[in-house]
């Protein structure tokens, strides 16, 4: 068994995090997205993966990643060249997965349910796909299943005007060898990609077996804001485990599960958990509220933050209103001088949002 997963792709929701990085680094509670991809499909005994790239992100997410040593995998890159769909990166990582069977993982999702139990059945049951199903409010902003009432699958399309059910196929799924020919039958669609949905719809077609298994958990599709949000929300409510290696002085106030990297200092702080602070931060005179993850490297001086991701290396001081729900972008600066301003100064990249609430 082996796995791909697909880290390609340019992040157009999640602009302008996305310009100058690849979405699927983008962390959630300090860690890239894909980390938890690639931690799931070793912790369900899979170690030989190809990881998907495409030339604008991919050097990024290799000298991020590396050679898979830190996850006990063997991690093989794999260019995509051109963004021609999910169908079209198995066919290009076709000679990595040889006859394999094999499990596709798209690196933007994150899923609660562990992939070793779904893992089992795949290979029990010899079928020739299995796929993942989740009721969803928005159907039409995925690939959408039709099942009938034993539950098998009858039909399958991709971002449909109307969805013929509520069931959005999650970005995981399960392929025997079989897979490639139904690809080399399918052609693009009408956004001119190849789509992997059409190509499991095709192995319905030549009455080849396709199975689904809806996930009771939750799964988080991070391509936006909001969903980014969600998926730290959850994350850090579910996984963190409360740590402290920096240094933190007597009036700081530390409560609920709360981690601190090395070489951060805090002074006069509040935290409330569930909080991930990462690596050589100085914070001073913050509150720091529920579903915050501060990554290595940032400055927060008189800030107040609650439900908010800020990226590395960025710096906050002196905003005197809460900051809540929000995404602070790499190295990024907010500064107010300490008197009330008489302006606002702005240097602000494209597609950036800001909302004085
Ligand atoms: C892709 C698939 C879609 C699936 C979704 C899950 O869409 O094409 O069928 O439901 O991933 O995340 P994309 O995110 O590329 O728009």
């Amino acid at each position: 068994m082996k796995a791909i997963i697909l880290s390609g792709g340019k992040g157009t929701r999640l602009r302008p995090l996305t310009y100058t990085g690849a979405k699927q680094l983008v962390p959630v509670a300090n860690k890239p997205i894909l980390w938890y991809g690639i931690e799931s499909i070793v912790a369900a005994g899979v170690t030989d993966i190809g990881i998907i790239i495409s030339p604008e992100t991919g050097e990024e997410v290799k000298t991020k990643t590396g050679n898979g040593d830190r996850f006990g995998a063997n991690i093989t890159y794999i260019l995509q060249d051109k963004p021609a769909g999910l169908a079209h990166a198995v066919k290009v990582a076709r000679p990595f997965l040889g006859d394999s069977p094999f499990v596709m993982y798209l690196g933007d999702n994150l899923i609660q349910n562990e992939l070793g139990g779904f893992l089992t059945q795949f290979k029990e049951s010899q079928i020739d796909a299995l796929i993942m199903l989740r009721p969803v409010p928005n159907p039409s902003a995925f690939g959408v299943a039709q099942i009938d009432d034993q539950g098998r699958v009858i039909h399958l399309v991709e971002k449909p005007k109307v969805p013929p059910s509520n069931l959005a196929l999650v970005g995981i799924y399960f392929f025997a060898p079989t897979i490639h020919d139904a690809i080399d039958r399918i052609q693009p669609s009408p956004r001119g990609e190849l789509e992997i949905t059409d190509a499991i719809q095709n192995l319905i077609n030549h009455q080849q077996q396709v199975e689904a298994r809806q996930i009771e958990g939750w799964w988080l599709d991070t391509g936006k804001k909001d969903d980014l949000l969600e998926a730290n929300q959850i994350v850090l409510d579910t996984c963190l485990q409360s740590s402290v290696l920096g240094e933190v002085d007597a009036k700081s106030q530390i409560s609920g599960r709360v981690q601190i990297g090395a070489r951060s200092k805090l002074i006069n702080c509040t935290v409330r958990g569930p909080v991930v602070i990462g690596e050589d931060c100085h914070l001073e005179n913050c509150f720091i509220g529920p579903y915050s993850s501060v990554d290595h490297q940032v400055t927060l001086i008189e800030a107040d933050l609650e439900h908010s991701v800020i990226l590395r290396g960025a710096s906050i001081i002196g905003i005197q209103q809460r900051i809540v729900d929000s995404v602070i972008g790499q190295r990024a600066q907010l500064k107010v001088a300490p008197k009330r301003p008489k302006a606002l100064r702005f240097m602000i990249g494209d597609d950036s949002q800001i909302e004085l609430a």
